[in-house]
């Protein structure tokens, strides 16, 4: 039934702009600073912000490959701070494109001599997308970053209180400073539009009643990974049913489906410690507080400050693993997500 899986693929970025459904005006928003950058004019950084699967990967992947079709002379650079979150990791990753390879056995160089490796390396201007900007170690790299004159950031996170809350005061008032795009939660209608556009380019038409279409979009809660992610299982299992037309029963078990393959995935990229406060969250069982999570964990595995912990346990919450109850000091934690405490590498 397929013709081009990969258009059902969530982690493959579409070649086509025109498969970008009621993000227009974003794009341009988003590309403007960066063009007002390259001509000449000082300009800051960019935030995008939203929840997940509203959009902000692809948006930010689609700026970067639109200003460097419009100037190749432009060095442009794409981050996950979720896969690379260490300082290290980090240069590794901005010194590449411009052909400055760091080896594994320069693990030994100082967070110093990196930046001032990069700061020497960088001579053209240089878009640098920084997604999931709030799971960087140290988030003062943002602002060395930002503060270089060729340099432009583009950053993306679920929330920017989490960012804010990282921040000293006279960081705060610089990074408001910018250009801050907030995306919301897909309307149904919208959601239909992405899967249509999807369809158009990778399926049989016929194959995908409207029916099915709205019926996804209708469960997806406004996420629009959950969406495609939706409509692969639904092709797939019609294909294993040697089905020809997608039906709308099968959609609910297509969803369900979609949000456990999501939520693997997701767990994968967990950093360690988060893993390790899941594992004890949901060992738990129910409702906990700060202080006993604190407690387990330094008994468990090692001495760490609440701050860190605070710091992994938003993570978590946004990326639906945990949730949360209550305040200040009625504040409760619970898993969300089970993990096998024998099986996850801890
Ligand atoms: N406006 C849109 N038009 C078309 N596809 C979209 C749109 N927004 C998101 N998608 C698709 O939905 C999936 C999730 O989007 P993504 O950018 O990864 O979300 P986020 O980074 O906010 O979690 C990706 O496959 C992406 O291509
Ligand atoms: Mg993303």
């Amino acid at each position: 039934m397929e013709t081009d899986a990969r258009v059902l693929d969530t982690q493959h970025v579409p070649q086509h702009e025109d498969i970008l459904v009621a993000r227009s005006d974003e794009l341009t928003a988003l590309t403007q600073p960066v063009r007002d950058f390259l001509s000449g004019f000082p300009d800051t950084h960019v935030l995008i912000t939203g929840p997940t699967g509203t959009g902000k990967t692809l948006l930010s992947k689609f700026v970067i490959e639109r200003v460097w079709k419009e100037d190749p002379a432009v060095e442009t650079a794409y981050v996950d701070c979720w896969e690379h979150h260490s300082t290290h990791a980090l240069y590794r990753e901005l010194l590449r494109p411009l052909g400055e390879h760091v080896t594994l056995d320069e693990r030994g160089v100082s967070k110093i001599q990196l930046r001032e490796r990069f700061r020497q390396a960088v001579d053209d201007p240089y878009v640098v997308v920084l997604d999931e900007l709030v799971q960087l170690d140290d988030l003062r790299e943002f602002f060395t970053l930002y503060g270089m004159e060729n340099v432009f950031v583009i950053g993306a996170c679920n929330d920017s209180d989490d960012l804010l809350a990282r921040m000293d005061a006279a960081e705060q008032s610089r990074f408001r400073g910018g250009r801050h795009i907030e995306l919301n939660r897909y309307a149904d209608a919208e959601l239909c539009e992405i899967l249509r556009k999807r369809v158009q380019y990778g399926l049989d038409p016929a194959a995908v009643p409207d029916a099915v279409i709205e019926r996804i979009a209708a469960g997806a809660g406004g996420d629009a990974r959950v969406a495609i992610e939706s409509l692969y299982k639904a092709v797939r299992e019609a294909g294993r049913q040697n089905e020809s037309v997608l039906s709308v029963e099968s959609v609910p078990a297509a969803i369900d489906d979609a949000e456990v393959t999501i939520r693997q995935r997701s767990l994968s990229k967990l950093k360690r410690r988060q893993r390790r406060l899941l594992t004890l969250l949901s060992e738990f069982g129910g409702w906990a507080a700060m202080s006993d999570i604190e407690d387990a964990f330094i008994e468990r595995y090692e001495p760490v400050s609440r701050e860190t912990i605070r710091k992994h346990l938003r993570a978590l919450i946004h990326y639906n693993h945990v949730e949360e109850k209550g305040k200040k000091r009625w504040k409760r934690y619970r898993a969300v997500t089970e993990v096998d405490a024998s099986r996850s590498v801890v």
